[in-house]
């Protein structure tokens, strides 16, 4: 059973941009973020497949300073934003868990938050 969440309006994001977002209860949220790169949106879990770390230091901040990857703020390492592929740092060949995305018709990005709880 699909449980769609709006995350945060499609004419927010730049592209590239990327956007965090947390739903759920307090004990147990789900962190998650969406990228939004050549005109295609991908959704990914905030966890990093090194150390489970979120990836994010700073809220939002998801992309290399070129915005062409994914990287992780606590050891570096970097993802393909659109297949969650890690390319370099210490967990080359791991990926990110991606999450259904798609945009409603009022325009707002949303992610299929029960996706996650089979991970
Ligand atoms: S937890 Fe992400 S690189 Fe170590």
């Amino acid at each position: 059973m699909s449980q769609w969440v709006s995350v945060c309006a499609l004419s927010g994001l730049d592209d590239p941009g990327a956007h965090g977002f947390s739903h759920g209860d307090d004990a147990w949220p789900l962190h998650g973020f969406v990228v939004y790169i050549g005109g295609e949106l991908h959704a990914w879990v905030n966890r990093c497949p090194h150390a489970g770390h979120r990836l994010d230091w700073a809220p939002h901040r998801f992309l290399t300073r070129d915005r062409r990857l994914v990287m992780c703020a606590s050891h570096g390492a970097v993802f393909e934003p659109n297949t969650g592929l890690c390319v370099g740092g210490p967990c080359p060949g791991a990926r990110l868990t991606r999450l259904p995305v798609r945009v409603n018709a009022a325009g707002d990005v949303e992610v299929d938050a029960a996706a996650a709880q089979a991970h």
